[in-house]
């Protein structure tokens, strides 16, 4: 296993880019990477394949580059919100008709009868009218209600665009991994929604895939079967991160409280937050048993490894080694082993050291691309 370093890459593990990017700026993924990663990557890539595939794919950032780069490509993720997301940014729209949609929408928005009857989704953990104020949550049901009339397709462009700025229309904000109520001056949902459907239509005026070859699925990672293809992904990170809480509001839109529970149970088990239990510790992970999160995770991750090698996959995968009371635990050493183990030749590229404070003190932690090619 070879341990190379190169930070020019660790800059596009964050969704930075991505932000100012046209299409993949539809939704802000906090734990997304940016699009220019994947054109570094594809340089070290050894297996020469046609196909990219991405098995934890978030909001689609590998999958709508490598079409954009003339790549086949085909992704999945466990949230209803992911795939939804890259699914809407994969979709072909014709962009004359969805303007006509978004005029009928500014027309009808003052004349709407019968909102105030539109049921808003279930939220898990807070109630409408404490995070929204009452001018947006009008809206909220305003737009609810004029979109019913409208096809499929463009429902969901719409939706996109109200899902991508509800959160920020609202009292909720993150700290940490966890969302919080502050009441305060928030931003008109009106005045967002119409910004951002303005800003994704001018995006598709501008944009041309090369590809048309393209697949998602509602899917676990652990049971995909992808063949020769080049996969760049990343996983969940070894976190106080739990996506079904965090983008919860969100994921309302989409899922009902049951369907969003189900889904909890089968992320990949990431979250320090979540009760592990261990139900054997496997001899190779023998030093991680009082963190039976870590070795929770890794045995998740050598399923999803194993499923990717079966289908010869060559393996990209972007991870962050974690720190969890004060304890190093070299993440991407460990599914490098795995990677290896299988039959991979494998190169850890580190591209980022990061510092974090735990209390007093000032620890490092690296973030890296895990490579694993066939010979
Ligand atoms: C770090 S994010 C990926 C971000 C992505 N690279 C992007 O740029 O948008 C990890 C993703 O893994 C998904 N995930 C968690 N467990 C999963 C599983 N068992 N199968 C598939 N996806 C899963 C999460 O929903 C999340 O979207």
């Amino acid at each position: 296993m070879e341990e190379i370093v190169d930070f020019s890459i660790g800059k596009y593990f964050t969704f930075e880019e991505a932000k100012k990017t046209p299409i993949h700026r539809w939704f802000f993924y906090k734990e997304g990477f940016s699009p220019s990663l994947i054109d570094l990557l594809l340089k070290r890539s050894r297996m020469g394949y046609e196909e990219i595939c991405d098995c934890f794919c978030g909001v689609g950032t590998t999958l709508v580059r490598g079409r954009e780069l003339c790549y086949s490509v085909k992704g999945n993720d466990v949230s209803f919100l992911s795939y939804f997301v890259s699914k809407v940014k994969m979709e072909k729209f014709n962009v004359e008709r969805l303007e006509r949609e978004f005029e009928k929408i500014k027309e009808r928005i003052g004349k709407v009868r019968g909102f105030e009857a539109i049921e808003l989704p279930k939220l898990e953990f807070f109630e409408w009218e404490k995070i929204m104020p009452k001018r947006n949550l009008r809206f909220l049901k305003k737009i609810l209600k004029v979109m019913e009339e409208m096809e499929e397709k463009e429902k969901e462009f719409f939706m996109l665009a109200l899902l991508s700025v509800v959160r920020k229309s609202s009292f909720i904000f993150l700290d940490g991994g966890v969302l919080r109520i502050r009441r305060r001056n928030v931003p008109s949902l009106k005045e967002e929604f119409y910004k951002k459907v303005k800003e994704m239509i001018k995006d598709l005026e501008r944009h041309r895939f090369c590809s048309n070859e393209w697949g998602i699925f509602l899917e676990d990672a652990r049971k995909i079967n992808y063949k020769e293809s080049v996969c760049i992904t990343s996983p969940p990170y070894v976190n106080a991160i739990d996506y079904t809480k965090v983008y919860g509001v969100e994921l309302s839109f989409l899922a009902s409280l049951e369907e969003i529970k189900r889904i909890r149970g089968r992320v990949i088990s990431s979250s320090v937050f979540k009760r592990a239990e261990l139900k054997e510790l496997p001899e190779k992970w023998k030093e991680y048993g009082r963190f039976p999160i870590v070795v929770n995770y890794l045995r998740d991750m050598e399923e999803v490894l194993k499923s990717l090698r079966k289908g010869e996959n060559e393996v990209f995968m972007v991870v962050s080694n974690a720190l969890i009371y004060e304890e190093h635990f070299f993440i991407d050493k460990e599914l490098a082993k795995i990677m290896e183990e299988l039959g991979y030749r494998v190169e850890i590229i580190v591209g980022k050291i990061r510092k974090t404070r735990i209390g007093n003190v000032v620890r490092e932690v690296r973030e890296s691309v895990v490579h694993g090619w066939l010979e």
